[in-house]
């Protein structure tokens, strides 16, 4: 069976236990997708996540002109100077997808209209299109929202912007569309988020200055003009998804698992650092770096666990794994307090709403605010046996059906097809380290 299909009940089983890999990660792959299409000549990319999302950038990439081939599990991506693309280009649930390649098309300075599912349509695009725009970007949009058009244009200028919010989509965009100005742009990114775009642009023998801002925060400066040259990129385990893997053990008695290949890069790993702080038997095993980025097998296994306060400044660091962080203090003991949200109201769905929601069916005590999310677990575990609203959003639904892997009750939810968005096996996975997951009667 597989996990696109309907709705799914998960059911404590016993424990978890064996070794796993986590599919490739998803901002990662997307990049390398990109900037395998923007350089001239072939990149090949091995680990790619091979996810809904994720193939929608390829078909992006091919739409504006690029080779984009899979063989044997290796993908070809030979870059080609961009074209317009006929039809509009559709990223389905893909928010990381429409504002990297916005940013792209604007530098490479062709015309594209970009479109999304229902989800996608809901969320905000003018933080990107703003930036675009003081570049000289001409783009149209359903006020902020998609669908959204960008017209051909000349030379953009380069600029110096301020990240007003701690998006590396937004920030990616900024720095794929300096590609195409004229001069260097320089961004002042106060408080840092993921730096894969950085790091895949060195990997693409481009020039970058960053430099500490003394605060925190960083200082980057790229000249337009520069020609990427193509690179072979090797794509570790998405740290989000592992979340799940990792979390069932935790809370699961008597589990052991151990989740091979993982990124551990400092500004995606706020999830394990929460988890050890909370006690959580969280193991980074076998450290290596691996095209740039650090990588390492991560080894989890059943914790007594206590609540914690999550500072605001540790959110850009673990902001997808705010649902599944909210479910393992439901085992824990005491109150979790998780300060500094509010960017999940824009998610694939509101996830404050979203995990406030199911948590409180299944029974926990749970409390929200704009932008804040507090959960008192009672150091056992929480009683599930509810139906759980997952909006679309698949990190909603991986959430709770690792919740009901250890609950008293089962836990249901009432779409698993988003999961193919980011874990196209998390069902086999999960079923693999002794997860019991059936689909609904
Ligand atoms: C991503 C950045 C984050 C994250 C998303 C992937 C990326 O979004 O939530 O899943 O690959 O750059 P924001 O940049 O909007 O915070």
């Amino acid at each position: 069976m597989a996990a696109q299909s309907g709705g799914l009940v998960s059911r404590r089983a016993g424990a978890l236990s064996g070794v796993a890999e986590a599919p490739g990660d998803k901002s990662i792959s997307h990049r390398a997708l990109i900037f395998g299409a923007l350089a001239r000549g072939r990149s090949r990319i091995t680990g790619l996540l091979e996810g809904d999302d994720v193939l929608r950038t390829a078909a992006a990439m091919r739409a504006l002109g690029a080779e984009v081939e899979r063989s044997g599990g290796v993908w070809s991506v030979d870059g080609k100077p961009w074209r317009a693309s006929g039809q509009a280009l559709y990223f389905g649930n893909s928010g990381t997808g429409a504002r990297l390649v916005m940013g792209a098309v604007a530098g490479a300075g062709v015309a594209a209209t970009f479109d999304g599912d229902a989800s996608l349509r809901a969320r905000p695009m003018g933080r990107v299109l703003e930036p675009l725009r003081m570049m000289g970007v001409n783009a149209e949009s359903n006020d902020g929202r998609l669908p959204v058009r960008i017209a051909a244009g000349g030379t953009l200028a380069a600029v110096k912007c301020v990240l007003a919010k701690p998006s590396a989509q937004v920030k990616s965009a900024i720095l794929l569309a300096a590609l195409g100005a004229d001069g260097d742009t320089r961004i002042h990114e106060p408080v840092l988020c993921r730096d894969h775009t950085e790091r895949m642009l060195a990997a693409f023998g481009a020039d970058m200055i960053i430099e500490e801002d003394g605060e925190g925060g960083r200082f980057m400066s790229i000249a337009g003009g520069q020609k990427l040259t193509p690179s072979d990129i090797d794509v570790p385990g998405d740290p989000s998804s592992a979340a799940f893997l990792t979390a069932a053990a935790v809370i699961t008695p008597g589990s052991d698992v151990i989740v091979k290949n993982v990124l551990v890069n400092p500004l995606r790993s706020g999830f394990y650092e929460t988890l050890r702080e909370m006690g959580g038997d969280i193991a980074f095993e076998n450290r290596r770096e691996e095209n740039g980025e650090p990588v390492a097998d991560i080894r989890a296994r059943h914790s007594i666990l206590h609540g914690v306060e999550t500072p605001a400044a540790r959110a850009p660091s673990m902001i997808d794994e705010y649902p599944i962080l909210s479910v393992v203090a439901s085992f824990a003991n005491g109150e979790t307090m998780m300060r500094g949200l509010e960017e999940l109201r824009v998610k694939e769905s509101d996830r404050i709403e979203s995990v406030e929601a199911g948590l409180a069916a299944c029974g926990v005590d749970v409390a929200s605010g704009e932008d804040w999310l507090r959960v008192r677990g009672q150091g056992k575990p929480p009683e599930g046996g509810a139906r759980v609203k997952t909006n679309h959003d698949h990190r909603i639904a991986m959430s709770f059906l690792t919740m009901g892997c250890a609950s008293n009750e089962p836990v249901e939810i009432d779409d698993a097809s988003m999961i193919a968005t980011s874990f196209p096996d998390f069902f086999q996975i999960m079923t693999m380290l002794g997860g019991e997951i059936i689909a609904r009667q």
